[in-house]
């Protein structure tokens, strides 16, 4: 008899946005004539750029020539990405070997799939509320979770606590979902933690590219000692609009080692690659030159332009809220508004106001965690028109 993974009876029914979208589907079903607002799901609406769209044009056209032509690439990403990579880390002051990148189809799915080089006895600590991958990931696996708070009292920034002690820790700067960004010293304080507990730091750099201020660290390799204990996802989907080309990469240093249950000391740079040229074929090349192309003087010019305009909404937005004094927290290095719900209002209750009464989307802070009930995040990621529409919609009807 084949017995199924028991642990995913322990995971909730359907994944956050997945249940999200059924409620907007259906809403929109029985309100065929409403314009939605989609501020929900954290989706670029702005198109890839000029210079990134030719050369994966390019690369269609070499792959039509039998002299061109590529099969199978290497599974961890071409040396042409891994070059390129390797100078825009540079251009913020971390130095990286090409050997400690690997390049993936999101930062979603390595954020799944690096529990596969962790033991299952591992005591894995996450933020709530939190990204709900790096929960569901660990919950499939049955491992043992524990839960730091993120608050208003906080920032939403927890913080090392030397009573607890954990083996794997997920942090996310700047926060999906709260905006929040961890500074510097912040960041040399988890790296502290890390090495007095042998712990390994997984950090989700995704929104990377919206922090403006040059004192914040885009990186984790940016704080000494971190090459030891942290291992670095990303993704090209926010930086350059990739949320449906795909791609994205993970840093695994060459320094990072640890022990197995056997008491072998094990690279885990050398246990991902090993485990990524088992399990997976690469990105397409065609995606890889459109990657490349991201990090060209052009390609960052285009997507700074990009971003800027995002940066631009979520100012909009901060400004509609301000008028309706609703308190907010993100909104600056992130394209997300956390904000605390008015009249009391829970995390789901609001959401549905917002879809009924305004047609306006968001994602119900309680879908994050615990510490998330009473909020709702916001994103910037929509067209400048609807953002626009969307925060007067909700000042109209707030401002009553
Ligand atoms: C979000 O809305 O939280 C993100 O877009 C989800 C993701 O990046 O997978």
């Amino acid at each position: 008899m084949a017995l199924v993974n028991k642990n995913y009876a322990n995971l909730k029914e359907s994944y956050l946005f997945a249940d999200i979208a059924h409620k907007v589907a259906d809403f929109q079903k029985a309100n065929p004539d409403k314009k939605v607002i989609k501020m929900g799901i954290g989706d670029v609406t702005l198109p890839l750029s000029k210079v990134v769209c030719d050369a994966m044009a390019k690369a269609v056209a070499e792959m039509a020539v039998k002299e061109s032509f590529r099969g199978y690439g290497p599974e961890q990403g071409y040396d042409f990405l891994h070059d390129a990579l390797v100078k825009y880390y540079a251009s913020f002051g971390v130095e990286l070997e090409s050997t400690e990148i690997f390049i993936s189809d999101g930062a979603k799915s390595d954020c799944g799939n690096i529990t596969d080089i962790f033991d299952n006895s591992n005591t894995i600590l996450i933020p709530d509320p939190v990204y709900p991958v790096y929960l569901d990931t660990n919950v499939m696996c049955g491992r043992n979770i524990i839960y730091m708070d993120g608050t208003p009292e906080n920032n939403f920034l927890p913080m090392p606590d030397e009573n607890v002690h954990a083996d794997v820790v997920y942090l996310c700067s700047p926060n999906n979902p709260t905006g929040a960004v961890y500074n510097k010293e912040q960041l040399e304080a988890w790296v502290a933690w890390a090495k007095a507990n042998d712990a390994v730091i997984l950090f989700d750099a995704a929104y990377e590219a919206f922090v403006t201020d040059p004192a914040i660290p885009r990186s984790i390799f940016l704080i000494e000692g971190a090459k030891e204990c942290a291992i670095e996802l990303c993704s090209l989907s926010k930086t350059a609009g990739f949320t449906g080309t795909r791609c994205g990469y993970t840093v695994v240093p060459h320094a990072l080692v640890r022990k197995n249950a056997d008491g072998k000391e094990m690279s885990l740079n050398k246990m991902w690659l090993r485990r990524q040229t088992t399990k997976f074929n690469g990105v397409p090349y065609i995606i890889q030159r459109g990657a490349e192309a991201v990090f060209s003087p052009e390609g960052v010019a285009e997507c700074r332009a990009s971003i800027a305009y995002y940066q631009e909404n979520a100012r909009i937005m901060m400004e509609g809220l301000d008028k309706v004094g609703i308190k907010y927290f993100g909104g600056v290095h992130s394209p997300y508004i956390w904000l605390q719900c008015p009249n009391g209002m829970g995390s789901w209750e609001f959401f549905d106001f917002l879809l009924n009464e305004l047609a306006l989307v968001g994602t119900p802070g309680a879908g994050f965690g615990k510490n998330g009930e009473g909020y709702l995040r916001l994103t910037a990621f929509g067209s400048r028109e609807n953002t626009i529409e969307g925060i007067e919609r909700l000042v109209a009807k707030l401002g009553k």
